[in-house]
C-alpha cells in the first residue's frame, strides 16, 4: 500500500461527506439546494448520488483538512486545494459549486466535478488527474451501476452527470457517463467486461449526434452490440426526462435504434430529400452503410425502407448495393 494514496482516499471521502452535509443542513447550502430542486433533483437522488455544496469561501477545506492534520501540500497535489498566487499557503479549489463526487468502481471517492449554480464559465470544474483519479479509465456511476449491468448484460452510456441521475430515477440502474471527455479504449474494455450491449444515450444536439456517430464503430469493433436512443429536439436525457416524463423516456431507451438505423438518420440530416441532388447524395452515403451488412434480410429491410422514403424502386437500389458489395471485397 501507498500511504500517500490512502491519505488521499480518506481526504476525498471526508470532504465528500462535508460537502453533502453543507448542502443539506446549513444556510450556505440553501441556494444550491433550491437550484437542485428547481432542476427536479429530490432529496432521495441527492443522497443516492452524494451531491454536495462547496461554499463561496476560500478556506472551507483548508480549515477542515488542516484541523485534521492532513498535509496541505499533499492535498494540493491531490487536487482538493490550489496554491495561493500572491503568497505562501493554499485555497480551496472548489468554491460556490454544486459538488458531484466521482467514485471508482469499488465506490471510493476519487474526484469531484463542481457545477456552477446557474449560468457561467466554466460550467463544470473537474478535479485534476491524481494518484487516485485517471480520467480515461473512469466511468461516472459505475460503482452503483455494475450489479445491474452484469445482470442485464447491458449498459446505458450518457454524456453528463445529470443525465445519469435522471436515467437512474427513470428506473435504469445500469447507467454511466463519460464526463465530457471522448470515450476511451480503456472505458470500452471496462464496459466489454460486464456487458454485451451498449445503449448510447447522448445529447440530442449536433455535438451529441456527432459524438454518438464517433463512438459507434469503436464500440462495434470491440464486439459490443450498440443501439442509440433518439431524443430529438436537441434535448439531453436529463432535459428529455424532465420535459416529457419517465414513460416517454423509458420508451425512447427501450426502443433505441439499431446502429444502421441511426447512421441512416444521421446521414439524412445533411440532405434535402425533396431535391434530386439531395436524394442522390443521400443515397450515395446510405448505400455503403447498408452494403456492409452481412445479412441479406437486413439489407432488404433497409433498402425497402430507403426505396419508400425516396420514392425509388427497390430493384435499382438493390442493384447498386450489390455492385458496392462486389467492390468492397
Ligand atoms: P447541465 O447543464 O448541468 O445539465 O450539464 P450537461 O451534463 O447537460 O452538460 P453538457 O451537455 O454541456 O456537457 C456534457 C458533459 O461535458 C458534462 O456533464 C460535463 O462532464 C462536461 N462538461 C460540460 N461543460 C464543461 C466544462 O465547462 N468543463 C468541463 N471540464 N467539462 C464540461
Ligand atoms: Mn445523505
Ligand atoms: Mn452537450
Ligand atoms: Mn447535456
Ligand atoms: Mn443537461
Amino acid at each position: 500500500v501507498n500511504p500517500e494514496k490512502e491519505r488521499l482516499y480518506e481526504a476525498y471521502e471526508l470532504c465528500s461527506k462535508l460537502y453533502h452535509f453543507l448542502l443539506k443542513n446549513t444556510q450556505h447550502g440553501q441556494e444550491a439546494m433550491a437550484y437542485l430542486r428547481s432542476r427536479g433533483f429530490n432529496d432521495k437522488l441527492i443522497d443516492q448520488f452524494g451531491l454536495g455544496f462547496a461554499p463561496d469561501r476560500w478556506d472551507t477545506l483548508v480549515q477542515f483538512l488542516g484541523k485534521r492534520e492532513f498535509d496541505l501540500l499533499e492535498m494540493e497535489k491531490g487536487g482538493l486545494l490550489s496554491a495561493r498566487q500572491d503568497r505562501d499557503g493554499y485555497v480551496d479549489k472548489f468554491r460556490n459549486r454544486i459538488m458531484f463526487p466521482i467514485h471508482d468502481r469499488n465506490g471510493r471517492v476519487i474526484a469531484f466535478a463542481g457545477r456552477i449554480l446557474g449560468e457561467g464559465q466554466p460550467k463544470y470544474l473537474n478535479s485534476p488527474e491524481s494518484l487516485l483519479f485517471n480520467k480515461s479509465r473512469t466511468l461516472y456511476n459505475l460503482h452503483q451501476a455494475k450489479t445491474s449491468v452484469r445482470k442485464q448484460r447491458q449498459i446505458i452510456l450518457c454524456e453528463g452527470y445529470g443525465d445519469v441521475i435522471s436515467t437512474w430515477e427513470a428506473g435504469f440502474q445500469n447507467v454511466v457517463a463519460t464526463m465530457g471527455t471522448s470515450l476511451t479504449e480503456q472505458q470500452i474494455s471496462v464496459m466489454k467486461s460486464m456487458a454485451e450491449e451498449v445503449i448510447v444515450s447522448y445529447d440530442g444536439d449536433r455535438a451529441g449526434l456527432n459524438a454518438a456517430m464517433k463512438v459507434l464503430p469503436m464500440l462495434e469493433n470491440a464486439g459490443l452490440k450498440v443501439r442509440i436512443a433518439l431524443l430529438g429536439d436537441g434535448l439531453d436525457p436529463d432535459d428529455y426526462y424532465r420535459k416529457y416524463g419517465g414513460d416517454r423516456y423509458r420508451h425512447v431507451l427501450e426502443n433505441a435504434a439499431a446502429s444502421t438505423k441511426f447512421k441512416l438518420i444521421y446521414l439524412k440530416k445533411n440532405h434535402i430529400l425533396l431535391e434530386e441532388q439531395g436524394k442522390i447524395a443521400y443515397t450515395r452515403e446510405a448505400l455503403p452503410v447498408i452494403a456492409e451488412l452481412s445479412s441479406s434480410t437486413e439489407r432488404e429491410v433497409y433498402l425497402r425502407e430507403l426505396a419508400t422514403e425516396l420514392q425509388l424502386s427497390y430493384e435499382s437500389l438493390k442493384q447498386d448495393c450489390n455492385l458496392l458489395r462486389q467492390s468492397m471485397q
